[in-house]
Protein backbone atom coordinates (compact mmCIF):
# COMPACT_ATOMS: atom_id res chain seq x y z
CA UNK A 1 0.00 0.00 0.00
CA UNK A 2 1.36 3.21 -0.60
CA UNK A 3 1.19 6.10 2.43
CA UNK A 4 -1.54 7.86 1.11
CA UNK A 5 -1.62 9.83 4.44
CA UNK A 6 0.88 10.88 4.61
CA UNK A 7 1.53 13.69 6.95
CA UNK A 8 -2.21 13.44 8.93
CA UNK A 9 -2.96 13.08 11.75
CA UNK A 10 -5.56 10.45 12.86
CA UNK A 11 -7.71 9.75 16.56
CA UNK A 12 -8.87 5.99 16.06
CA UNK A 13 -11.29 5.85 19.31
CA UNK A 14 -11.49 2.32 21.04
CA UNK A 15 -7.88 1.04 19.15
CA UNK A 16 -6.02 -0.98 21.51
CA UNK A 17 -8.19 -4.11 19.81
CA UNK A 18 -10.61 -5.18 17.52
CA UNK A 19 -11.11 -3.24 15.07
CA UNK A 20 -9.92 -0.37 15.67
CA UNK A 21 -6.60 -1.52 16.60
CA UNK A 22 -7.02 -3.05 12.94
CA UNK A 23 -7.61 0.58 11.84
CA UNK A 24 -4.71 2.15 13.58
CA UNK A 25 -2.40 -0.27 12.10
CA UNK A 26 -3.48 0.70 8.72
CA UNK A 27 -3.36 4.27 9.43
CA UNK A 28 0.27 3.70 10.22
CA UNK A 29 0.99 1.49 7.56
CA UNK A 30 -0.34 4.81 4.86
CA UNK A 31 1.37 7.05 6.34
CA UNK A 32 -0.42 8.96 9.65
CA UNK A 33 0.71 9.81 13.01
CA UNK A 34 -2.05 8.32 15.09
CA UNK A 35 -3.66 8.69 18.51
CA UNK A 36 -4.59 4.85 19.65
CA UNK A 37 -7.84 5.78 22.24
CA UNK A 38 -8.17 2.95 24.75
CA UNK A 39 -9.93 2.86 28.24
CA UNK A 40 -7.79 0.01 29.94
CA UNK A 41 -5.21 -2.14 29.61
CA UNK A 42 -2.20 0.42 29.58
CA UNK A 43 -0.04 -1.78 28.45
CA UNK A 44 -1.20 -3.43 25.50
CA UNK A 45 -1.92 0.10 24.11
CA UNK A 46 1.40 1.36 25.15
CA UNK A 47 3.02 -1.50 22.84
CA UNK A 48 0.88 -0.97 19.96
CA UNK A 49 1.93 2.67 19.80
CA UNK A 50 5.33 1.28 19.56
CA UNK A 51 5.04 -1.13 17.41
CA UNK A 52 3.08 1.44 15.03
CA UNK A 53 5.98 4.32 15.46
CA UNK A 54 8.74 1.44 14.69
CA UNK A 55 7.36 -0.36 11.78
CA UNK A 56 6.10 2.70 9.82
CA UNK A 57 7.79 5.35 10.90
CA UNK A 58 4.80 7.71 12.50
CA UNK A 59 4.29 9.08 15.65
CA UNK A 60 2.06 6.74 17.78
CA UNK A 61 0.50 7.87 20.99
CA UNK A 62 -1.38 5.48 23.39
CA UNK A 63 -4.19 8.26 25.48
CA UNK A 64 -6.45 6.49 27.77
CA UNK A 65 -10.02 8.11 27.85
CA UNK A 66 -13.50 7.29 28.55
CA UNK A 67 -15.33 8.63 25.28
CA UNK A 68 -18.59 9.04 26.84
CA UNK A 69 -17.84 11.65 29.28
CA UNK A 70 -16.94 15.59 27.55
CA UNK A 71 -13.88 16.41 29.96
CA UNK A 72 -11.96 13.16 29.04
CA UNK A 73 -12.77 13.79 25.53
CA UNK A 74 -11.40 17.62 25.40
CA UNK A 75 -8.38 16.24 27.18
CA UNK A 76 -7.67 13.63 24.17
CA UNK A 77 -8.37 16.38 21.89
CA UNK A 78 -5.87 18.88 23.72
CA UNK A 79 -2.94 16.25 23.86
CA UNK A 80 -3.30 15.44 20.38
CA UNK A 81 -3.19 18.97 19.27
CA UNK A 82 -0.58 19.70 21.86
CA UNK A 83 1.61 16.65 20.40
CA UNK A 84 0.66 16.34 16.65
CA UNK A 85 -0.39 19.96 16.00
CA UNK A 86 -3.59 19.10 13.97
CA UNK A 87 -6.54 16.38 13.27
CA UNK A 88 -7.33 15.10 10.01
CA UNK A 89 -9.29 12.12 10.63
CA UNK A 90 -11.49 10.96 13.29
CA UNK A 91 -12.06 7.30 13.08
CA UNK A 92 -15.37 6.96 15.57
CA UNK A 93 -15.07 3.19 16.96
CA UNK A 94 -15.19 2.86 20.77
CA UNK A 95 -18.24 0.30 20.99
CA UNK A 96 -19.69 -2.30 23.54
CA UNK A 97 -22.10 -4.69 24.10
CA UNK A 98 -24.39 -5.47 27.37
CA UNK A 99 -26.70 -7.96 25.85
CA UNK A 100 -30.11 -8.65 27.95
CA UNK A 101 -33.30 -9.71 27.35
CA UNK A 102 -35.10 -6.66 27.13
CA UNK A 103 -37.81 -6.97 29.45
CA UNK A 104 -34.45 -8.18 31.84
CA UNK A 105 -32.10 -5.15 30.53
CA UNK A 106 -31.17 -3.12 33.43
CA UNK A 107 -31.04 0.93 33.00
CA UNK A 108 -27.17 1.15 33.50
CA UNK A 109 -26.78 -1.60 30.92
CA UNK A 110 -29.21 0.62 28.25
CA UNK A 111 -27.61 3.99 29.43
CA UNK A 112 -23.44 2.41 29.30
CA UNK A 113 -24.11 1.21 25.53
CA UNK A 114 -26.06 4.17 24.31
CA UNK A 115 -23.11 6.45 26.38
CA UNK A 116 -20.18 4.99 24.73
CA UNK A 117 -21.48 3.85 21.28
CA UNK A 118 -23.75 7.20 20.47
CA UNK A 119 -22.83 10.03 23.20
CA UNK A 120 -19.29 9.33 22.51
CA UNK A 121 -19.64 8.79 18.77
CA UNK A 122 -21.00 12.58 19.76
CA UNK A 123 -18.86 14.05 21.75
CA UNK A 124 -15.64 12.82 19.38
CA UNK A 125 -17.21 14.16 16.30
CA UNK A 126 -18.13 17.84 17.96
CA UNK A 127 -15.01 18.29 19.00
CA UNK A 128 -13.04 16.58 15.66
CA UNK A 129 -15.38 19.33 13.71
CA UNK A 130 -14.45 22.12 16.25
CA UNK A 131 -10.86 21.53 15.18
CA UNK A 132 -11.30 21.13 11.39
CA UNK A 133 -12.87 24.73 11.63
CA UNK A 134 -10.21 26.27 12.96
CA UNK A 135 -7.60 24.58 11.32
CA UNK A 136 -8.94 25.48 7.61
CA UNK A 137 -7.99 23.37 5.11
CA UNK A 138 -4.73 22.11 3.81
CA UNK A 139 -4.77 21.49 0.43
CA UNK A 140 -1.17 19.41 0.33
CA UNK A 141 -2.42 17.23 2.61
CA UNK A 142 -6.05 16.44 1.65
CA UNK A 143 -9.13 18.30 0.10
CA UNK A 144 -11.18 17.96 2.24
CA UNK A 145 -11.31 20.01 5.36
CA UNK A 146 -11.84 16.74 7.60
CA UNK A 147 -12.77 13.24 7.77
CA UNK A 148 -15.17 11.76 9.72
CA UNK A 149 -15.40 7.09 9.52
CA UNK A 150 -18.04 6.53 12.37
CA UNK A 151 -17.63 2.97 12.85
CA UNK A 152 -21.46 1.60 13.04
CA UNK A 153 -23.22 -2.58 12.95
CA UNK A 154 -25.09 -3.63 10.17
CA UNK A 155 -27.71 -3.55 13.27
CA UNK A 156 -27.82 -0.17 11.65
CA UNK A 157 -30.99 -1.50 9.87
CA UNK A 158 -31.23 -5.20 11.03
CA UNK A 159 -33.08 -5.54 14.08
CA UNK A 160 -31.46 -7.57 16.82
CA UNK A 161 -33.70 -9.30 19.62
CA UNK A 162 -31.18 -9.51 23.03
CA UNK A 163 -29.51 -6.83 22.03
CA UNK A 164 -32.07 -3.83 21.79
CA UNK A 165 -29.49 -1.42 23.36
CA UNK A 166 -26.99 -2.05 21.19
CA UNK A 167 -29.14 -1.86 18.06
CA UNK A 168 -30.83 1.26 19.06
CA UNK A 169 -27.55 2.92 19.62
CA UNK A 170 -26.13 1.87 16.20
CA UNK A 171 -29.55 3.12 14.34
CA UNK A 172 -29.00 6.51 16.31
CA UNK A 173 -25.09 6.34 14.78
CA UNK A 174 -26.76 6.20 11.29
CA UNK A 175 -29.17 9.20 11.90
CA UNK A 176 -26.56 11.02 13.64
CA UNK A 177 -24.00 10.82 10.91
CA UNK A 178 -25.88 11.13 8.22
CA UNK A 179 -27.15 14.53 9.61
CA UNK A 180 -24.19 15.72 10.38
CA UNK A 181 -22.71 14.74 6.93
CA UNK A 182 -25.53 16.97 5.71
CA UNK A 183 -24.77 19.67 7.93
CA UNK A 184 -21.41 20.37 7.50
CA UNK A 185 -20.80 18.96 3.41
CA UNK A 186 -20.25 22.60 2.62
CA UNK A 187 -17.26 23.15 4.67
CA UNK A 188 -15.67 20.00 2.72
CA UNK A 189 -16.41 17.82 6.07
CA UNK A 190 -16.63 14.30 4.89
CA UNK A 191 -18.50 11.92 7.25
CA UNK A 192 -19.63 8.28 6.68
CA UNK A 193 -19.99 4.69 8.29
CA UNK A 194 -18.52 1.48 8.15
CA UNK A 195 -21.20 -1.16 9.03
CA UNK A 196 -18.86 -4.71 9.93
CA UNK A 197 -21.10 -7.61 9.40
CA UNK A 198 -19.60 -10.35 11.86
CA UNK A 199 -15.78 -9.42 12.21
CA UNK A 200 -13.54 -12.15 14.13
CA UNK A 201 -13.16 -9.73 17.39
CA UNK A 202 -13.32 -10.46 21.47
CA UNK A 203 -16.91 -8.92 21.28
CA UNK A 204 -18.16 -11.42 19.15
CA UNK A 205 -16.07 -14.04 20.62
CA UNK A 206 -19.10 -16.32 21.25
CA UNK A 207 -20.45 -16.30 17.66
CA UNK A 208 -16.92 -17.55 16.53
CA UNK A 209 -14.74 -19.43 18.33
CA UNK A 210 -16.28 -23.02 18.56
CA UNK A 211 -16.98 -25.13 15.34
CA UNK A 212 -20.94 -25.15 16.33
CA UNK A 213 -21.19 -21.29 16.94
CA UNK A 214 -19.18 -21.02 13.78
CA UNK A 215 -21.66 -23.18 11.45
CA UNK A 216 -24.65 -21.31 12.72
CA UNK A 217 -22.57 -17.98 12.24
CA UNK A 218 -21.97 -19.03 8.23
CA UNK A 219 -25.84 -19.16 8.11
CA UNK A 220 -26.16 -15.44 8.03
CA UNK A 221 -23.19 -14.73 5.70
CA UNK A 222 -23.61 -15.39 1.98
CA UNK A 223 -20.01 -15.11 1.39
CA UNK A 224 -19.19 -17.93 3.99
CA UNK A 225 -16.20 -16.89 6.06
CA UNK A 226 -16.11 -14.62 8.87
CA UNK A 227 -14.92 -10.70 8.43
CA UNK A 228 -11.69 -10.23 9.36
CA UNK A 229 -10.25 -6.83 11.48
CA UNK A 230 -7.81 -6.21 7.88
CA UNK A 231 -11.62 -5.82 5.77
CA UNK A 232 -12.88 -3.20 8.11
CA UNK A 233 -9.68 -1.28 8.45
CA UNK A 234 -9.07 -1.40 4.43
CA UNK A 235 -12.40 0.33 4.05
CA UNK A 236 -11.75 2.78 6.97
CA UNK A 237 -8.28 3.87 5.04
CA UNK A 238 -10.23 3.98 1.89
CA UNK A 239 -13.10 6.71 3.43
CA UNK A 240 -10.36 8.47 5.12
CA UNK A 241 -8.40 9.12 1.75
CA UNK A 242 -9.11 11.19 -0.97
CA UNK A 243 -10.03 8.27 -3.46
CA UNK A 244 -13.01 8.43 -1.65
CA UNK A 245 -13.17 12.59 -1.84
CA UNK A 246 -16.92 12.53 -3.57
CA UNK A 247 -18.36 10.33 -1.02
CA UNK A 248 -19.54 11.58 2.23
CA UNK A 249 -23.41 10.64 4.42
CA UNK A 250 -22.76 6.87 3.29
CA UNK A 251 -22.89 3.82 5.41
CA UNK A 252 -20.83 1.26 3.50
CA UNK A 253 -21.75 -2.05 4.49
CA UNK A 254 -18.70 -4.38 4.74
CA UNK A 255 -20.74 -7.69 5.74
CA UNK A 256 -20.29 -10.50 3.43
CA UNK A 257 -23.43 -10.03 2.41
CA UNK A 258 -25.02 -10.20 5.99
CA UNK A 259 -27.57 -7.79 4.59
CA UNK A 260 -28.98 -9.88 1.53
CA UNK A 261 -31.82 -11.87 3.70
CA UNK A 262 -29.72 -14.93 3.81
CA UNK A 263 -32.47 -16.87 4.55
CA UNK A 264 -34.23 -16.46 1.30
CA UNK A 265 -31.51 -18.08 -0.42
CA UNK A 266 -33.60 -20.73 -1.19
CA UNK A 267 -37.68 -19.93 -0.71
CA UNK A 268 -39.84 -17.23 -0.14
C1 LIG B 1 -21.82 -7.02 16.74
C2 LIG B 1 -21.37 -8.47 16.73
C3 LIG B 1 -22.19 -9.26 15.74
C4 LIG B 1 -22.27 -8.58 14.40
C5 LIG B 1 -23.21 -9.29 13.43
C6 LIG B 1 -21.79 -6.49 15.34
O1 LIG B 1 -22.12 -5.15 15.29
O2 LIG B 1 -20.99 -6.27 17.60
O3 LIG B 1 -21.47 -9.01 18.02
O4 LIG B 1 -21.61 -10.54 15.57
O5 LIG B 1 -22.70 -7.25 14.56
O6 LIG B 1 -24.42 -9.67 14.02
Amino acid sequence: MTRKLEGQKALVTGASSGIGKAIAIEMGRAGADVVINYLSGDDKANQLAGEISQSFQVKAIAHKADVSRDSEVQAMFERMRAELGRIDILVNNAGLQKDAAFDEMTLEQWNTVIGVNLTGQFLCAREAIRSFKRQGILEQISRAMGKIVCISSVHEVIPWAGHVNYAASKGGVMMMMKSVAQEVAHLRIRVNSICPGAIRTPINHEAWETAGAYETLMKLVPYKRIGEPEDIARAAIWLASDDSDYVTGVSLFVDGGMLLYPGFESGG
